[in-house]
């Protein structure tokens, strides 16, 4: 391969998904991955458009690209002529403004286009050669399958895979750009999703992710021609030979589904690990967000989950300073978390994005308000993913042994409950790499553990 590209990854793990197969698009066309811009001959930014600060770290990135692109286009820099692409939520979302504010950006693409990434690269070149500057937008929802015309993934190399069974999404919380950048929902064929384990199985995988902007409203045509739910493709991933562990993110509280709640106690591959978000404990302020479910009813999914499941680690996304919050909704928030326990969580202030119905409603938050309850939020829920660490210590579980860590003998790994483990191999690091392994929790740190392989490796 003689030609480099650089990608830069934003946003969620979609998007990572997603440039794991760009990269794959451009393989077969001579592209190499390199780690750095400098030296790359095309750069791609895959971009997010979910919160505005996400959305502005892309202008600043290409303003710092420019500068070499153009220190490249005078010949002051070796390396010649630099392709820049914006590709992504930001791209969809902001096509068309992206080539206005940013003359330097040579091509623009969204989410459902980049199999055509081969086409546009050589679309560019050709425009900049005679024109001196480039403009290809496509930023289409095609309807032709994108699936369809990409080349089945290689696996990244490590035993953890993600696998994109689903995308776009119809609910339209009133927050929310995904359903504007990814469209409407799409689910992909079981076929299509199991052929694709298969392949991931064959190069080491034993633990997969399956992705989608709301995974859990799966409907993909089954083996029989019939509508199958994520349970039931759950279930039949976990025959694939090898494949050990199923995760799935991100779900919505309406589509769990009674078969999904099952699976969790009866599916041995369903790890016992959640992401289930919630945005508000206030039901006020979820009847506000278009959410569909009230507090209530998410305290009862977990609560049935658990009943199958007594050890399940729940981690939520979490809003605060939705236009019109009040104290006493933030206080339900609160109420919420202490009742439910979490063991991680993302949380973030309301950013109002343009086009969505709750950046018109009256009663914004001030932002300093929302930075005191976002911090009270985020003390609370560091003080309960620390204690669920700290409990975990003498337990002996099984981690999945990922990748080397920073010490002789030391390898870094998942709990079944998501987190990370540091945990000390010796000599034996080389055997046991790429295998789930069970471990003894020495200590709980905040964000991981530490731990050695057990004398008893029956699992
Ligand atoms: N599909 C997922 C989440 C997608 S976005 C779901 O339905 O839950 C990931 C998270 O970003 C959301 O769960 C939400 O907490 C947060 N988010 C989305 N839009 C936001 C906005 N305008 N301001 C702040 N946070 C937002
Ligand atoms: Fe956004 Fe709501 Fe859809 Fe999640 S369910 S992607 S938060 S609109
Ligand atoms: Fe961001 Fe798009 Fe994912 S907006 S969170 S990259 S779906």
């Amino acid at each position: 391969m003689t030609k480099k590209l650089y990608i830069k990854t934003y946003g969620c793990q979609m998007n990572v998904y997603d440039s794991e197969r760009m990269a794959e698009v451009m393989a077969p066309e001579g592209y190499a991955l390199v780690e750095t811009p400098e030296a790359a001959d095309v750069v791609v930014l895959n971009t997010c458009h979910i919160r505005e600060k996400a959305a502005e770290k892309v202008y600043s990135d290409i303003g710092r690209l420019k500068v070499l692109r153009d220190e490249r286009l005078r010949g002051e820099r070796a390396g010649g002529d630099l392709v820049l692409a914006v590709g992504g939520c930001v791209g969809q979302a902001e096509g068309a403004e992206i080539m206005q504010r940013a003359p330097a950006v040579d091509m623009v693409f969204g989410p459902q286009t980049y199999h055509r990434l081969p086409k546009m690269v050589i679309a560019a070149r050709d425009a900049r050669a005679l024109h001196g500057k480039a403009r290809v937008i496509d930023t289409e929802f095609p309807a032709e399958e994108k699936f369809d015309h990409l080349p089945s993934p290689r696996g990244s190399g490590g035993p953890a895979a993600f696998l994109t069974i689903q995308e776009g999404c119809d609910k339209f919380c009133t927050f929310c750009v995904v359903p504007y950048t990814r469209g409407a929902e799409f689910s992909r064929p079981v076929e299509k999703i199991v052929a694709e384990a298969e392949k991931l199985a064959a190069v080491g995988v034993v633990e997969l992710t399956l992705l989608g902007q709301n995974v859990n409203a799966y409907h993909g045509v089954g083996l029989d021609g019939g509508d199958w739910s994520l349970a039931r493709l759950m279930a039949r991933l976990g025959e694939v030979p090898g494949i050990a562990r199923i995760r799935y993110t991100t779900s919505h509280p309406r589509d769990m589904g009674d078969d999904l709640i099952a699976a969790h106690g009866e599916l041995a591959a369903c790890m016992p690990y959640l992401h289930l978000p919630v945005q508000s404990g206030s039901d006020r302020v979820l009847a506000a967000m278009n959410r569909g479910h009230t507090a209530e009813s998410y305290r009862d999914i977990i609560a049935r989950l658990r009943a199958l499941r007594p050890d399940l680690a729940v981690s939520s996304d979490f809003i605060v300073g939705f236009p019109g919050e009040t104290d006493d909704d933030f206080e339900a928030t609160m109420q919420l978390i202490r009742d439910v326990g979490f063991s991680q969580a993302y949380s973030f202030k309301y950013s109002p994005r343009p086009g969505t119905p709750a950046s018109d409603m009256a009663d914004q938050v001030p932002e300093e308000v929302k930075d005191a309850r976002l911090q009270a939020l985020q003390t609370l829920l560091f003080e309960q993913q620390k204690a669920f660490n700290v409990a975990s210590v003498g337990q002996v579980m099984a981690v999945l042994l990922e990748r080397v860590g920073r010490f002789e003998g030391q390898l870094i790994g998942r709990s079944p409950y998501m987190q990370a483990v540091n945990v000390d191999c010796g000599a034996a690091a080389a055997d046991v790499i790429g295998r789930i392994a069970m471990v003894e929790i020495l200590s709980g740190e905040p964000h991981s553990l530490k731990g050695r392989l057990a004398t008893d490796q029956a699992a």
